[in-house]
């Protein structure tokens, strides 16, 4: 069996995992609201009609914030739709998703159900259709006390107290051709300052995301950033990125490959950034917001069905099966958001429920979780505390896409204050298990708490509603540690996750 190893010393830090890298995203979008968090016929119904059942898989998933209510949907709404009377509120065509839209779920809907599911609300504003009086006025709904037209709006509709929200973005994917409202960097640039100004002038204490690039192959990635960043520097805090994988021409190698471009993607945005800093002469530190990241599939189907059915309410869109691959994928993907803890303060799995998600439902039935469950709930769980700068040296394979690929990525996340460490692992080989060697220098009198292991004989299989879910972790690894070494044989096509505690600490 070949050999990898990983030497980790507490004396080495990448940075302090904000909790909010672990963060999930709701949209308007297929069955995500209506039938996903929202279905008041259901059997499981609570008196404002969301699904216990999901909100009982969501609270397992753990995640601490979700963003809300788009994606590509926010670039045409109107927030006041969805507030008041539900009987008074209008419907309208989504023109984003080619759907009609009933507003029975709005932002006080939302903010009750995040409160339920133990979220943090991260609240998109309209910069499509819409422009610097609809997101200040947001503002003022959602956190100022009372006294004003719309924080007294708010409490007449039932919410005395503010929602207080400290997250929001500047608009969706403003780059983006399919966007409603799309504009060049220069006009996103001006039009985000001047709303993130107002929009601040309504409550300093917020925090604002500019949009960055919709993925790192549009045309204008880098100058989008560039351009938009000189505007608008001083007024938000992180700038976004967002990125998709997929699997095509059934080359698992290549797809499992491709957190090394997200790596690189990272690399230039976080470059970018201290290139305007660098211009302006400031000494602001810009963060990244990963706010829309998954493997997701395009399936023709849907897209088909949004141009000949359209303006349907709530279609099931987005809803490919994920497979024991994806969940490798979307592992590898956490562990490189994990690696930037330093600059990556905020990350999303887009999305939560149904669309491009890791739980899924049936109309009137039941909920499960989809194979990319486990990486995320086991990242959100035991990835608090400081990543620690690990060096991997791994066997390392090559095709025609990439070149030396290591077939071992990993990282380690310390817990100091609970005296835990855990180190994330993914075995990218398709041929071999390889033993894992650590050099854990420092982290003296720790023992091996579990060995979760996420594998699966058939990388394409799945979970499904109709029988046992078949892609589920066991604790049956056979993680080691003597006297700082660690040992641990990783199975071929793995999720990993090794999780240490001080002696004594778990009593
Ligand atoms: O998450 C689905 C869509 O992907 C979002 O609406 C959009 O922002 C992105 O292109």
């Amino acid at each position: 069996m070949q050999t990898a190893k990983i030497v980790a010393d507490p004396e080495f830090k990448i940075g302090v995992v904000d909790p909010r890298l672990y963060g999930s995203f709701i949209e308007h979008l297929g069955r995500a609201v209506y039938g996903g968090i929202y279905e008041p016929s259901h059997p499981t119904a609570d008196e404002h009609g969301f699904r216990r059942d999901v909100l009982d898989l969501v609270r397992e998933l753990n995640p601490p914030i979700v963003r809300y209510p788009g994606g590509n949907f926010v670039s045409g709404y109107d927030w006041r739709d969805g507030v008041g009377p539900k009987e008074k509120r209008p419907h309208r065509l989504d023109l984003a998703w080619k759907t009609l839209e009933t507003n029975e779920m709005g932002t006080d809907e939302f903010c009750t159900w995040a409160k339920l599911a133990g979220v943090q609300v991260n609240l998109a504003v309209n910069l499509g259709t819409a422009g610097i009086d609809a997101a200040r006025s947001l503002v003022e709904y959602c956190n100022h006390p009372g006294g004003s037209l719309y924080s007294d709006m708010r409490i007449a509709n039932g919410y005395r107290e503010p929602h207080a929200i400290k997250t929001w973005c500047l608009g969706n994917e403003m780059d983006g051709p399919w966007q409603m409202g799309h504009k060049t960097a220069d006009e996103y640039g001006r039009l985000a300052t001047e709303t993130a100004i107002s929009m601040k002038w309504v409550d300093p204490s917020i925090e604002l995301v500019a949009c960055g690039s919709s993925n790192a192959v549009m045309p204008t990635f880098g100058i989008w950033e560039a351009t938009v960043l000189d505007h608008v520097y001083q007024y938000v805090d992180y700038i976004s990125l967002h990125q998709y994988y997929y699997k095509s021409n059934n080359d698992l190698g290549t797809f499992l490959a491709q957190t090394v471009q997200m790596d690189g993607f990272i690399q230039s945005v976080v470059a970018t950034a201290d290139y305007v800093r660098a211009k302006k002469h400031s000494k602001k530190q810009l963060y990244l917001s990963f706010d829309e990241w998954n493997v997701w599939y395009q399936n023709p189907v849907d897209r088909q069905l949004m141009q000949e059915t359209p303006w349907q309410v709530a279609p099931p869109l987005f809803e490919a099966p994920y497979t024991h691959e994806d969940a490798l994928v979307v592992g590898l993907m956490l562990i490189t958001l994990m690696r930037h803890a330093d600059r990556v303060k905020i990350g999303c799995l887009a999305q939560l429920v149904n669309t491009i998600a890791p739980i899924s439902t049936v109309k009137g039935g039941g909920a499960w979780r989809q194979t990319t469950f486990y990486p995320f709930m086991h990242a959100s769980r035991y990835g608090r505390g400081t990543v620690l700068n690990l060096q991997v040296h791994s066997p390392r394979y090559s095709n025609p896409t990439y070149d030396s690929v290591p077939c071992i990525d990993a990282v380690a996340v310390l817990d100091e204050e609970h005296g835990q460490l855990t180190v994330f692992a993914v075995n990218r080989s398709q041929e071999e298990a390889l033993s894992l060697e650590g050099d854990l220098r420092g982290v003296g009198g720790y023992e091996v708490v579990e060995h979760l292991v996420l594998e699966h004989a058939d990388p394409m299989a799945q979970n499904t509603i109709e029988r046992p879910p078949e892609v589920v972790p066991h604790a049956n690894g056979d993680a080691q540690l003597t006297q700082g070494k660690l040992t641990a044989t990783l199975p071929k096509l793995s999720w990993n996750v090794i999780r240490m505690a001080a002696v004594g600490s778990r009593s």
